[in-house]
């Protein structure tokens, strides 16, 4: 049979892997596809660099705008990443009738609406299962797998450099800064690493999975985004202390309400099989009525790990790309129509509404009666406390750290009480807040 031509707009780190798997397994994919996948088209900048990896037999061009417009591409592959020209030629490709697969995270969170829209109205697929936790084939999971469900929540470890640095914290017990620095000298983190320790990057995952999960469109503006660099050893020791760890989690979650979406660094409980995800892997939890819960580990980046992605969405077009559009699996798992429905639609909650439990250090003057004063300010708020630890003063010192750990209450109220609590004049530092997840 014909086989189906593939056209690759970039060949860096996920192109040249996606190149060497199909190569490889290429007898294996052809009898699962039904046709041979061949890449026969390369766009890059590096013209030169991409020859030597595709070989002769594979035209090199440094235009991305010829492979869309090559009549005998089936599928346009996009690696270029980011909001700017890569949006730009997936909108033409899709325009001039290609299937799109792309591991563009960003882009499909920020602009997922009017990407599928476009894909919906020329009857083409676009085929993401790489842009969420690398090679974990969680987008396909959350879509089909788990159809069945009525989903009540996802969280993940869907960011892998900063599951490296916590991790690296927590073990050896270093500052924030110290760990990154290593992380870029290890290829892990990218030289900005801004998206990765800010959250963006999380926050543009947890915004697709939650599109398919609740049947919600990809609302990345609404999420909210909180990283890691604020973050300090002492916490993950006092964590570790009360039996937890602390993981940077993506986290989405269908209320009575309204959809929780939010990435902050969270406390888990130890014993929880994803806190023990260390260094650069990726987990990804979800909770359903009908099967439980269920959790998905694997390696969240890396050239051959995405690459495995790409190529199962390759393999997914091959096979549906003859099909009635009507019968194809929808992208976003929900069919399009039922998007429109807005009076039907949970609307994304600010964080103010959401709802958690919290872990608090205070710097507090050591004498008596603050300990009274704090738990008076939780009482006045109706917000119970799970547990207090307070550290030893050291000999001498007049001051000390009071750890909280409170029951589930709304965001909103635990601000209210937090800014009672730093007017005190026995509270002798910012308070330093991190929520808690129990994930059970
Ligand atoms: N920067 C990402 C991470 C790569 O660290 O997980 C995969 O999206």
């Amino acid at each position: 049979m014909k086989p189906i031509q593939v056209g690759l707009l970039g060949i860096g780190t996920v192109g040249s892997g996606t190149f060497e798997v199909l190569k490889r397994n290429q007898e294996e994919i052809q009898r699962r596809a039904g046709r041979p996948i061949q890449v026969t088209m390369v766009a890059d900048l590096d013209t030169a660099r991409a020859q030597a990896i595709v070989g002769s037999a594979v035209k090199v061009v440094n235009d991305a705008r010829q492979v869309i417009a090559n009549p005998d591409i089936d599928i346009v592959v996009e690696l270029i990443g980011g909001y700017g020209i890569a949006k730009q030629l997936v909108l033409e490709a899709i325009a001039a009738g290609k299937h799109v697969v792309t591991a563009n995270k960003a882009l499909l969170a920020v602009h997922g609406t009017e990407i599928f829209a476009a894909a919906h109205k020329q009857g083409v697929m676009v085929a993401f299962e790489a842009a969420v936790a690398g090679g974990i084939p969680i987008i396909k999971a959350l879509r089909e797998g788990l159809s069945a469900n009525r989903i009540h929540w996802v969280a993940g470890i869907i960011n892998g450099t900063t599951n490296f640095i916590l991790s690296e914290m927590r073990d050896k017990g270093l500052a924030f800064g110290d760990v990154l620095k290593q992380a870029q000298a290890l290829g892990y983190a990218e030289a900005d690493p801004t998206f990765d320790i800010e959250g963006v990057d999380a926050a543009h995952k947890a915004t697709i999975m939650a599109a398919i999960a609740f049947g919600v469109p990809v609302q990345f503006d609404k999420a909210y985004v909180e990283g890691i660099t604020k973050l300090e050893a002492q916490d993950i020791r006092y964590a570790e202390q009360l039996g937890y760890r602390i993981k940077l989690l993506g986290i989405s979650k269908r209320t009575a309400t309204g959809i929780e979406l939010r990435v902050h660094p969270c406390l888990v409980p130890a014993k929880r099989l994803i806190a023990n995800v260390e260094g650069a892997m990726n987990a990804v939890m979800v909770q359903a009525d009908a099967v439980g819960t269920t959790l998905y580990y694997g390696k969240g980046a890396g050239s051959e790990p995405t690459a495995s992605a790409v190529i199962a969405d390759l393999v997914d077009v091959t096979r549906l790309h003859t099909a009635d559009p009507l019968n194809r699996v929808p992208h976003l798992a929900f069919q399009p129509e039922t998007f429109d429905q807005a009076k039907d639609q949970l609307p994304v909650l600010p964080m103010q509404q959401v709802v958690t439990s919290y872990y608090l250090r205070l710097r507090v003057a050591d004498q008596a009666g603050v300990l009274a004063q704090i738990t008076g300010i939780f009482a006045q708020a109706s917000i119970s406390i799970d547990a207090v630890l307070q550290r030893e003063a050291g000999e001498g010192e007049n001051q000390t750290d009071l750890i909280i750990l409170t029951h589930d209450c709304v965001e909103a109220k635990m601000n209210q009480a937090i800014a009672q609590m730093q007017q005190l004049s026995t509270v002798l530092a910012p308070i330093t807040r991190i929520r808690k997840e129990e994930l059970n």
